[in-house]
């Protein structure tokens, strides 16, 4: 649940202190502080950097940063991530390493592009994706292995027996979660399995399989990778109604059938205005994490009208804020994830009518009121 930040060793406040900045700080200071000072300041240095080559030349990250905030307070803050803006444009790949010590693929490991074919996988992007996490020290979060969309014709069309259904479910999760087994952290393993009025959505899977498609799921996901945290992942549930019960029946009879699941993630695509109160949310998340699971929110956006006003990105700012806090508030709740983190690259504009602008940096990946105030709860 914590950060994995490698740069960071220790869970108390020298966990903040990437040890880049810290070597970068105390080659600095060295002249001037007093010996006593020094050495006590290097011994924690030293114990705060156990392990990393403290001995390279580095540039300071700036500490001020999200990721830094969220790293003191032992949460994981990440953002989706477009794979091609990822390799083409520059500037979005330095933001995303600086401001974030998490990823999820937006798109990449979606069964259609991951599994295209039958029996042929394409893991391109998504293992650029994984080491580029690698690389800068960030969790990855899996998205997603089971879901009743963005699945290629020739599982969609394809007429299975339910034995042989089972036979591609496993194969599939057997082979996409082995791949990545002690690298990605944590899954979604199951996507948007529940239908707005608490009922079983339709799904390739439910038509072939049966309801305990999702129970198989989990299974397979855990045999692949026991470590990793599994997690059931949906949207419109972060205020109380039939979906959210109905979500709530579903997890708990899951673990009561001993099916291996640690976790609910809540996506929270939100309308800026109709939002839900923080007080609203936090009793959401309590009420999963009192019954055992941990929490998680995963695709958080707050889409305004545009173009949006200040006004309008003053309340967004404030949506963002509460959400935050609601997570802060509720000590299962590990991870906080944005659905992309700049107005540059958004679902929001294309699935939702004259929406947009629901991310924490503009166009051109200048900080917001949403940035400031999700740095301002962190502190
Ligand atoms: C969306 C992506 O952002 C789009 O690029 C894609 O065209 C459709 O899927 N809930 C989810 C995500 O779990 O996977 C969806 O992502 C957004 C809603």
């Amino acid at each position: 649940m914590l950060s994995v930040d490698p740069q960071f060793r220790i869970g108390n406040i020298w966990s903040g202190l990437p040890c880049r900045y810290l070597a970068a700080l105390m080659r600095r200071r060295c002249t001037e502080l007093a010996w006593g000072s020094l050495l006590a300041f290097a011994a924690v240095g030293a114990l705060a950097c156990t392990g990393s080559s403290s001995s390279r030349e580095v540039t300071p990250i700036p500490e001020n940063t999200l990721r830094n905030a969220a790293a003191r307070r032992g949460l994981l803050v990440g953002a989706a991530v477009d794979s091609d803006a990822l390799t083409t444009e520059r500037d979005y790949a330095d933001v995303l390493a600086r401001e974030y010590n998490a990823v999820t693929p937006e798109n990449v490991m979606k069964w259609m592009h991951i599994h295209p074919d039958r029996g042929r996988y394409d893991f391109t992007a998504a293992d650029a994706l994984v080491t580029f996490a690698q690389q800068h020290g960030m969790e990855v979060r899996g998205h997603t292995l089971v879901w009743h969309s963005y699945n290629p014709a020739w599982l969609e069309q394809g007429s299975w027996t339910r034995d042989e259904a089972i036979a591609e479910l496993l194969n599939h999760i057997s082979t996409v979660v082995g791949r990545y087994r002690g690298q990605v952290g944590q899954w979604d393993v199951v996507n948007e399995a529940i239908a707005h009025d608490g009922t079983l959505r339709d799904s390739v899977w439910l038509r072939t399989i049966g309801p305990d498609y999702i129970g198989l799921a989990f299974q397979f996901a855990h045999d692949a990778d026991p470590a990793a945290r599994l997690y059931y992942n949906d949207y419109s549930i972060e205020a109380p109604g039939a979906k959210q019960d109905a979500v709530f029946e579903l997890v708990r009879s899951l673990r009561d059938g001993g099916a291996p699941i640690d976790g609910v993630g809540f996506q929270g695509h939100i309308e800026s205005v109709t939002a839900p109160s923080e007080a609203t949310l936090t009793a959401s998340l309590g009420r999963f994490a009192q019954a055992g699971f941990a929490v998680a929110i995963t695709e958080l956006d707050v889409r305004v009208s545009v173009p949006a006003n200040e006004t309008m990105l003053t309340r967004q700012a404030a949506v963002y804020q509460s959400v935050l806090a609601a997570c802060l508030a509720t000590p299962r709740c590990g991870a906080f994830v944005t659905w992309g983190f700049t107005d540059r690259h958004s679902w929001v504009p294309a699935f939702f009518k004259r929406r947009g602008e629901a991310l924490p940096f503009d166009t051109q990946l200048q900080p917001k009121d949403a940035y400031r105030a999700l740095v301002k709860e962190l502190q």
